[in-house]
């Protein structure tokens, strides 16, 4: 019987080297003379918006800079960034950055342009009926994918955790995905970042709601970054293998928008609301525990992504992923407190991620694995 599939595809993708040099260009053709930049100071001190600023010059169009986005954006920046917007009132919102930025500016442009509604006061897939706001996604990290999701996460410090929200209307409009944007990106960023792209192709790939034609895309994107992490970790100037890593990027993105995620993003949500270390970072020290508590839901499928590492026909994949972790030289230790395990537990059984894993996680194993890939320290 033929499978019956439904392929999200927005938003349009520009790819290529150079390509956020024509910005200007494609704001002039689009009828916009007003952009909005989100960024953050590091991405203005690296000095990767000079192109960018240079092509709205030559093309007349007037904008202006909101750097104050900071790693795991709070609800008050959001407040913040709606305020600004309207106080500027531009024709579209560039977004330029990691994840976090890009998160940032979609949920911008959706509470900007549904003003009635709460921040955050609905959460998870919102339904139709809302107006959207254009949104150029222009990505400096090779690993988050939110350049081509409809999805912003979102901490709220009042709960806390980290809360998704996503649906056609914080979708962008367009990805302008330039491998130079992210030569800059330090050693331990860019080993982070493309950990959180091999993570999001993984757990794509192993979901719950998968099929074949993700199962292609999601596997090719974890080969690009078995091939090229080790590479741009050591040598962040080699552009063919920054372009591999982003486009990597790219694909994970695509395949989790259609099939979800997994346990890996489900726990290291948590985490990262309460302490605030870095996504990508958090993840990886998540996977391999995750990776031998799903093995016996989708030995096949794992035994096909271990057939990537060089170790793999000898090591089963958590040892092919440690051997990989000792290549890129990934072994940063995280405390987290033995009292915050059991809320943290609660919430990541219950989060949006964990319904697509493969093994439905239960409350007891889900505090063993936290206990297990971090270092649980008593207060
Ligand atoms: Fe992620």
């Amino acid at each position: 019987m033929q499978q019956e599939i439904n392929f999200i595809t927005r938003p349009g993708i520009i790819f290529g080297k150079g390509e956020t040099s024509e910005i200007g260009c494609i704001l002039k053709n689009k009828k916009m003379n007003k952009a909005l930049i989100y960024t953050d100071k590091g991405i203005i001190k690296a000095g990767v918006l000079e192109r960018i600023e240079n092509s709205l010059r030559e093309n007349k169009i007037k904008y202006k800079i909101f750097a104050e986005i900071e790693t795991n954006p709070l609800k008050s920046i959001i407040r913040k960034g709606i305020k600004k917007t309207i106080e500027f009132e531009p024709d579209i919102i560039i977004a330029i950055g990691g994840g976090s930025v890009l998160d940032t500016a979609k949920a911008v442009a959706f509470y900007y342009s549904n003003p009635d509604l709460a921040l955050l006061g609905e959460t998870g897939e919102l339904k139709g009926g809302y107006s959207k706001f254009p949104v150029i996604t222009i990505p400096t990290t090779a690993g988050t994918g939110s350049e081509v999701t409809s999805w912003s996460v979102i901490t709220d410090p009042d709960i806390p955790e980290k809360v998704s929200i996503g649906g056609t209307c914080i979708a962008p409009e367009l990805a302008v995905i330039d491998p130079e944007m992210t030569l800059t990106l330090s050693p331990k960023l860019t080993l982070w970042t493309g950990m959180d792209a091999f993570i999001h192709a993984l757990e794509a790939y192993l979901s719950s709601i998968s099929n074949d034609y993700v199962n292609k895309i999601a596997y090719l994107a974890m080969e690009y970054v078995v091939n090229n992490l080790e590479i741009v970790v050591k040598d962040g100037s080699n552009l063919l293998a920054r372009e591999k890593m982003l486009l990597a990027s790219y694909l994970a993105g695509w395949a989790m928008e259609n099939v979800g995620l997994g346990l890996v993003h489900g726990m290291s949500h948590q985490v990262g609301a309460y302490y605030n270390h870095h996504h990508g970072l958090l993840n990886a020290l998540l996977l391999p525990y995750i990776i031998e508590y799903n093995y016996p839901a989708c030995e096949k499928k794992m035994d096909d992504i271990n057939k990537l590492f060089k170790t793999g026909n000898n090591k089963d994949l958590a040892e092919s992923i440690f051997e990989f972790y000792d290549n890129l030289g990934l072994n940063t230790e995280i405390l987290i407190e033995r009292r915050d395990i059991p809320c943290m537990a609660k919430m990541a059984v219950e989060n949006v991620n964990s319904k697509t894993n493969p093994r439905k996680p239960e409350l007891e194993d889900v505090k063993k694995i936290y206990h297990r890939a971090f270092k649980v320290k008593d207060t």
